[in-house]
């Protein structure tokens, strides 16, 4: 079975889904790890299932020492692919590297619209009709890689930052899931810009 880690920064509601599914045979991938760049609740989820940690704050160690100590972490575990979920930082440098075409990251909108933080918060402010989700592989841009899934939620009237983010994390916690199996078995190849899903 495909070993994965996730890297999360917050509250864990797509690790939470990652490892209940992984806890019923329905992932179809093993969670050999989960990375946190601070004291986060997502931290907890993992302790609860057993999952091995690696949390040390970037913060104190610096964010090149975290991704080198972390690369680390990753080859022991023998991790082969990572999925970002919630975390808040930019994957770079030899991490980057060594695990190109082979992380994974959700985002709250639908890229390239609102990249960065805030993003629900952004597109609502902009008035847009339409959000959404995005799951997209990770390269050196913010938010920037080849999309791999893709799915709208409309916006609808009264709805606020909390209401419509809840909404689209609804919509992550199946999308996350589905791209991890699809690059897991190798169905998921990249051409320029686009993945082409075999
Ligand atoms: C999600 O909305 C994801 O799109 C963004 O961060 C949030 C993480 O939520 N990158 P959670 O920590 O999984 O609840």
């Amino acid at each position: 079975m495909t070993r994965i880690a996730v890297l999360v920064s917050g509250r864990g509601s797509n690790l939470a889904r990652l490892v209940q599914m992984a806890a019923s045979g329905d992932l179809g991938v093993q969670i050999a790890m989960v990375a946190a760049d601070r004291e986060c609740p997502a931290l907890q989820i993992a302790r609860e299932a057993g999952v091995p940690v690696f949390a040390e704050d970037a913060r104190a160690i610096g964010p090149e020492i975290w991704q080198a100590r972390c690369l680390e972490r990753l080859s022991q575990a023998g991790v082969e692919l990572i999925a970002l979920a919630g975390f808040m930082r930019v994957i770079r440098g030899e991490l980057l590297d060594r695990y190109a075409h082979a992380i994974l990251n959700v985002h709250p909108s639908l890229l390239p619209a609102f990249p960065g933080k805030d993003a629900v918060r952004n597109a609502l402010a902009h008035g847009v009709r339409v959000s959404g989700a995005t799951v997209h592989l990770v390269d050196e841009t913010l938010d920037g890689g080849p999309i791999v899934l893709q799915e709208a939620v409309p916006v609808l009237p009264g709805d606020d930052a909390d209401s419509l983010a809840e909404r689209i994390r609804s919509v992550e916690h199946r999308l996350l899931p589905q791209a991890i199996q699809l690059l897991a078995a190798g169905r998921v190849r990249v051409q320029g810009r686009r993945t082409v899903i075999v």
